[in-house]
């Protein structure tokens, strides 16, 4: 079966069907995904922190992102593949920054990378949207500068730091990107931007107002119990769910319940 086009997202977006987008990392949760009705499945730079178990996403190289890329890649196959171009894959060059894209397409087998920023990717979105690459811009919160921004903390609060925020969004989408991620923003202001452009926005701790939106998928099946930010809605409690099957193992383990006779044909 053919994969959603970016054409196809775009028009979804107008027809005002919000899309549906989740992180994913492997080709099992890749199958379940897809076949559970997942528009975009976004190989995020989070599996710095959710698969290795990094503090942010900064370690994240791009031979790992092109690693998991490939796995959700064989693991799906009617979902758009969204792949992150990590930190560091595109900040120094503009020849750095085509490479890494190009790469993360061709080897990752993705169809469409994300990168950070604004004014300072532009040439960059152009570029690689020339190229065949398609771009998805990512405004607001960017874990990527973390550091620089002071922690994980809602955007864009003040009237000139919005007004910027406007300015890169429209400045992304003429520069070719064919969507946006909206992270950690304001929800009236996310609502404004989706309203101003017309590629769609996709927005986690954004509100209702975009285009569509897009949780990271250990998050929403409450994997991580010591998570709980404010625009985290859990579908599940695995983390309960998980310890509990693992505690039964052990125990039919050690008091030799299992395997039974069933189990060792
Ligand atoms: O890396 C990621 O998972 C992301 C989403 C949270 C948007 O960029």
């Amino acid at each position: 079966m053919k994969r959603k086009s970016i054409k196809q997202i775009q028009a979804q977006a107008h027809r005002q069907d919000p899309i549906v987008m989740l992180t994913c990392y492997d080709a099992t949760f890749a199958r379940l995904l897809d076949e559970g009705g997942a528009d975009m499945l976004l190989v995020g730079d989070s599996l710095g922190m959710v698969i290795q178990g990094h503090e942010h996403t900064l370690p994240v190289t791009l031979d790992e992102m092109i690693y998991h890329c490939k796995s959700v890649a064989r693991g799906s196959q009617r979902a758009h593949i969204v792949g992150d171009l990590p930190f560091g894959s595109y900040q120094s060059s503009y020849e750095e920054a085509m490479r890494s894209g190009i790469r993360l397409m061709k080897e990752g087998g993705v169809q469409s990378v994300k990168l950070e920023g604004g004014q300072r990717v532009l040439k960059i979105v152009e570029g690689l949207s020339q190229a065949g690459v398609p771009v998805m811009g990512h405004l607001g919160l960017t874990p990527q500068s973390v550091h620089q921004l002071g922690g994980y903390k809602m955007q864009a609060k003040s009237q000139a730091a919005a007004k910027q925020l406007i300015e890169d969004a429209l400045a992304l989408e003429e520069a070719g990107a064919y969507a946006l991620v909206l992270e950690s923003v304001p929800a009236d202001l996310a609502q404004e931007v989706t309203q101003k452009l017309s590629i769609p926005t996709i927005g986690i701790g954004a509100g209702a107002g975009c285009s569509g939106q897009v949780l990271v998928i250990y998050d929403l099946l409450g994997l991580d119990e010591r998570f709980h930010p404010s625009f985290l809605k859990k579908y599940r409690d695995l983390s309960n769910d998980i310890k509990a099957a693992v505690q039964e193992y052990g125990n039919e383990v050690k008091t030799r319940v299992f395997p039974a006779k069933e189990h060792s044909k």
